[in-house]
């Protein structure tokens, strides 16, 4: 089967090598901007990361102008507006963001400021709201989870009316990805399992999503692969660099296929919480991401079917029903290995969601733009059976 219709659009160059964050010198001279900003967060400059993309710009002739540090762990309005009137007064002509979500985000919507003006949320919120191409911007992503370094998405904490705008325009994809694992490799077992386990659910969501098609699917069988086969061992030894480039490349992978694909009621459970509860969208993810599968099994046993060989699961013989069941069994064993190792709550009650907030969190579910997506309409009383099921 194949839709009547789909697009993909992913103009984002990805390099990838160990090492290459400070040596992508033949890619600046192809982008033609001679004057970076650099974006990242104290964590970032104080693990050393940003001075070793820093020392390796030294000798290809572009001048770092300067660096805005203050990216808080949600990417804000106040912070967005304080990096894009720094880059703007040190002349930049591109932006460089090393970091996690959260920073690349930050350089997104401030590149908006630099280049369009007026007022992020009033302006520019929404979808496709740019005219043109925005000042070229590279991003060196140091988790391997949210693929914000390969998708047209920034989430933006509005602050003054405490909620998170997303903002979605073409022109916000990034001119260049530079994968490089040594960036990753300073993350504990829980940041580790719990980023990837996000990617995982790009990737399972964007497959058994309404608006799959060949491509993103391809991209996210192939994520999936890669993370079944290298989560433990990155958690375990976070040394490993092929493990860690894996889940890096799988991360980007699983970025350009939501990116297309979207993602469903996992991706709108894990918004509620978070925003209700403040936890972590990785950890949030890898919780419910077999909750939500089970919420949708009816319309989507045949695609999570095909997901189980894909983990490793050997499904000669078995139904497609059971086929599907063996790939909600197969996240289970890989979030159980992880909670084993000490690196993944399994449960909504270890990370201080109180159950009478549950029926709140689930209508805020139904609420979240993610319902649109899901391949099963999202009710929230029928949700709330699968979030007690976590809880
Ligand atoms: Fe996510």
């Amino acid at each position: 089967m194949i839709p009547e219709f789909f697009e993909f659009y992913n103009p984002t160059k990805v390099v990838y090598s160990p090492g290459i964050a400070s040596d992508f010198k033949a890619e600046l001279d192809l982008l033609g901007a001679s004057k970076y900003f650099i974006i990242s967060d104290k964590v970032i400059s104080d693990l050393g990361l940003m001075k070793r993309v820093v020392d390796g710009l030294e000798s290809t002739g572009v001048e770092v102008t300067g660096v805005f540090l203050d990216v808080p762990p949600n990417s804000e309005v106040k912070a967005v507006n304080a990096c894009a009137e720094q880059a703007k007064a040190f002349g930049a002509e591109g932006l460089i963001a090393i970091g996690g979500g959260s920073v690349i985000d930050t350089a997104k919507a401030a590149n908006i400021l630099i280049c369009e003006g007026g007022d992020l949320i009033e302006d520019h919120s929404g979808a496709q709201t740019l005219t043109k191409p925005l000042n070229p911007l590279i991003a060196i992503p140091t988790t391997a989870g949210t693929g914000s370094e390969v998708t047209m998405v920034a989430v933006i904490y509005d602050e003054e009316n405490s909620v998170k705008m997303a903002f979605t325009d073409k022109f916000l994809l990034p001119d260049l990805a530079v994968l490089d694992p040594e960036m990753t490799t300073s993350m504990t077992p829980g940041l580790t399992a719990s980023t990837a386990m996000d990617a995982m659910t790009h990737a399972v969501e964007a497959y058994v999503g309404l608006q799959w098609s060949p491509v993103s699917d391809a991209l996210a069988s192939g994520a999936i692969e890669l993370i079944c086969g290298n989560i433990v061992q990155a958690t375990r030894n976070g040394s490993d660099i092929e493990a860690r480039g894996s889940l890096l490349v799988a991360s980007a992978m699983a970025g350009i296929a939501f990116s297309h694909s979207m993602v469903g009621c996992v991706h709108g459970m894990a918004h509620a919480v978070g925003g209700l509860c403040q936890v972590p969208h990785g950890i949030a993810n890898g919780i419910l991401l077999p909750h939500g599968l089970e919420y949708n099994f009816e319309e989507i046993t045949e695609k999570l079917a095909k997901l189980a060989p894909v983990m490793g699961e050997e499904v000669s013989g078995l139904s497609p029903d059971d086929r599907a069941k063996k790939t909600i069994e197969s996240v289970r064993k890989l979030t159980g290995k992880l909670n084993e190792m000490g690196a993944l709550p399994l449960r909504l009650r270890e990370v201080g969601v109180p159950e009478e907030r549950l029926p709140e969190i689930a209508e805020a579910a139904v609420m979240d733009g993610t319902s649109f997506y899901n391949p099963r309409e999202v009710v929230a009383e029928e949700i709330l059976v699968h979030l007690k099921n976590a809880y």
